[in-house]
């Protein structure tokens, strides 16, 4: 009866011991501000415990939040395998899962009109509202895409080309292949578009110093009209 007794005491006393020296550890309080006690009790409110992002105080990793093991992939996601200057090997080996109904070019447009009409603009010619400040892309209507195989299309948006960035992290393959659906449908609505003065960069070509020039040019460019109009259109105070 005894020798419980005081085996159970003995981790009382661990407990405690452990307590106090994790309560001497990083609590996440502001700065200055000392843990709140009550008799020997740390008060609920100030846990031993680590708060998002906090830096890690026993591991020295740079935060408390755990990285995945390198090479961890999100439940039912598959990497999407070809680099940037694969598009035609994407083209020839990707096929669009999704068959082109209502309900697919539906989504198609939903993402269309959320995601890439501010560049490409309502009909896809490349004459989206943010095209006076970024480069125009080329109209999604000429014949050279209306010949790609969807795989050619649909990489694009997932490994960006020249001053396109990859979209990957906004739409995932449905939202994608949803798109090419729709931009099929407008090419069969639209006529076809003559072909981009300047020949878009083939992603071949697409090598970071080819790219970077045009759009550096275009931005510096435009930096100095662009730079009057700025402060007029947001009116934070002005409005009520
Ligand atoms: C921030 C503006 C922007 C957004 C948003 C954008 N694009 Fe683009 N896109 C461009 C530009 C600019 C190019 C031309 C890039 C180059 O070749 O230098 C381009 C090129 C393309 C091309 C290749 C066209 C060709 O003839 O070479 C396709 C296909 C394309 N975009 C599809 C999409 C789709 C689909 C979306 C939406 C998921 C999208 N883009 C969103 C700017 C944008």
């Amino acid at each position: 009866m005894s020798k419980p007794a005081r085996s159970s005491r003995a981790g009382l006393v661990a407990v405690a011991a452990l307590t106090l020296g994790v309560a001497a550890c990083d609590l996440g309080l502001p700065a200055g501000r000392a843990p709140h006690r009550e008799g020997n009790r740390l008060d609920m409110i100030d846990q031993p415990k680590f708060k998002p992002q906090r830096a890690d105080v026993f591991g020295g990793r740079p935060s408390s939040v755990l990285e995945p093991p390198a090479g961890a992939v999100a439940a039912d996601e598959t990497p999407y395998p070809y680099l940037q200057a694969e598009a035609t090997r994407a083209g020839l080996e990707l096929v669009n899962p999704l068959q082109a109904t209502p309900d697919v070019i539906a989504h198609g447009k939903f993402v269309y009109e959320n995601v890439c009409i501010t560049c490409h603009g309502p009909k896809g010619a490349g004459d989206g509202l943010v095209t006076s400040l970024f480069p125009k892309p080329p109209s999604l209507m000429t014949q050279r895409v209306r010949d790609w195989p969807d795989g050619e299309i649909f990489h694009r948006p997932m490994r960006g080309q020249g001053s396109m960035p990859s979209h990957a992290r906004q739409v995932d393959a449905r939202d994608t292949w949803s798109v090419v659906h729709y931009i099929r449908q407008m090419q069969s609505q639209e006529p076809v578009a003559p072909p981009a003065a300047v020949a878009p960069a083939s992603p071949a070509a697409s090598a970071p110093a080819s790219l970077v020039t045009p759009s550096a040019g275009a931005s510096a460019s435009q930096g100095q009209s662009v730079t009057p109009s700025t402060p007029v259109s947001p009116v934070p105070g002005g409005q009520s």
